[in-house]
């Protein structure tokens, strides 16, 4: 904003008012009272000699009130100026207050340590008025640490130009553990004229320095600049280690359905990789109905895990139905037990219910039948025809057939046609033995 724009801003208008008010009450009225007190002998003394005042004492008293005019002129621009910074300085301490509240809300989400140090050089850049700004990072293992990213359009040129200043205040400000300053006596250093290092505090066992830097003359951080980015390294090393632990539990699950599923495949050696087909026969479908993301992961793990509950059923009675259709409840009941997963047992337990409810274990019908496990339960049908799972395998055209022949029996009509033109249109990857 332009001095000229904040002058005639209802803002300005309305310190003004305040402003003369205060020097109203605080200046004026009490000038006039003591110009009244000072005056009073003069003009009783003026009016015991006839009541003129002697040219002398009319200049003194034009003098006097002159004097009080422009004291009072310059009391009232000192003190609008002064609540001028006052109030400035409050706006931008709210401005700083809000940015890092919008980047507290935004890193908490973040799902790596790359994107927490996108959002927060950023802020950085904003809440310290700087030029640039840079997080380093480096895990446990790494001896030096590394330049994840940084914020400011002339970023790159000033590190390559300071890269040995910068350095060796990241160094510097992990070695004390507190915020490294330079630039305070006012000498410049490789075309810095002031910069700030913070370290980051993260309970991952990873080290990371948050710096901002000033190349204008005489620029500095002052101690709100400093707190502010010290609040932000304070979020940054807590989002980072959220990120991390995420990260762990995200490969940590990956790795464990993998386990479980290889399991699974050598359990019921007659259909290997049944299970990671009928994921990917369901993703496809899942797709093609516009489920987004999370919907989607949800559908792929229930794929995997739809015949999880085999493990519990006596391989004896795997051929008879009062033992294997157990298997779907026992499945849920295995998922359930799982936070994570527990929303997806009623996908393990209805998948091999019927669109006409003549299915198991509940023999509900129509669309009260999970979507997820009407998708998963043609998938399996489907992967179940096309290898030689019990029967010998048909043929992809026979299999379709007998889909579409039970579409409004065993399977959701619309699903039913979705899928078989799927197939048809080579959108889904058959691999025929
Ligand atoms: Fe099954």
């Amino acid at each position: 904003m332009t001095r000229r724009a904040h002058k005639h801003s209802i803002f300005s208008q309305k310190l003004d008012r305040a402003v003369f008010v205060a020097y109203f009450l605080g200046a004026v009225v009490p000038l006039v009272a003591l110009g009244a007190i000072f005056a009073r002998p003069a003009i009783e003394n003026a009016a015991a000699q006839g009541g003129y005042l002697s040219q002398a004492g009319a200049l003194a008293q034009m003098g006097v009130l002159a004097s009080a005019g422009v004291l009072c002129m310059g009391s009232f621009f000192v003190l609008r100026r002064f609540a001028v910074q006052t109030l400035q300085r409050l706006r931008s301490d709210q401005e700083r207050l809000a940015r890092l509240v919008d980047v507290s809300q935004s890193v908490s989400e973040a799902h790596h340590a790359g994107e927490v140090a996108h959002t927060v050089a950023q802020a950085a850049l904003v809440v310290c008025e700087g030029r640039a700004a840079y997080v380093f990072l480096a895990s446990e293992k790494g001896v030096d640490l590394e330049l994840i990213d940084h914020a400011g359009r002339e970023a790159d040129k000033i590190y390559t130009k300071a890269q040995r200043a910068v350095d060796a205040m990241v160094r510097m400000a992990l070695e004390t553990r507190r915020p490294a300053l330079v630039g305070s006596d006012g000498r410049s250093s490789a075309g810095l004229t002031a910069a700030a290092a913070v370290p980051l505090a993260i309970r991952s066992g990873q080290r990371g320095v948050l710096v901002a830097v000033h190349t204008e003359r005489h620029a500095r951080f002052d101690t709100q600049h400093v707190g502010a980015l010290t609040t932000l390294a304070g979020m940054a090393g807590v989002a980072v280690s959220n990120a991390d632990l995420r990260d762990a539990q995200r490969n940590f699950f990956a790795h464990m359905t993998d386990l479980l599923v290889t399991a699974l495949d050598a359990y019921l050696d007659y259909q290997v990789g049944h299970s990671r087909r009928v994921a990917q026969f369901a993703n496809v479908m899942g797709r093609e109905l516009g489920f987004d993301d999370p919907r989607l992961q949800g559908l792929h793990f229930a794929s995997l895990m739809h015949d999880v509950g085999m493990f519990r059923i006596d391989p004896d009675h795997w051929g008879i139905p009062a033992g294997y259709q157990k298997h779907p409840r026992q499945g849920a009941r295995m998922m359930e037990r799982i936070r994570l997963w527990e929303e997806l047992a009623p996908f393990v337990a209805h998948h091999h219910e019927w669109w006409n409810g003549a299915g198991y274990p509940d023999g509900i019908e129509g669309e009260s039948i999970p979507l997820e496990a009407r998708i998963i339960g043609i998938a399996e049908a489907f992967d179940s025809m096309i290898t030689a799972s019990y029967r010998p395998a048909r043929s992809v055209e026979e299999t379709l057939a007998e889909i579409e022949s039970g579409a409004g029996t065993q399977f959701d009509p619309e699903l039913a046609a979705l899928f078989t033109r799927l197939v048809r249109a080579g959108a889904v990857r058959v691999k025929t033995d």
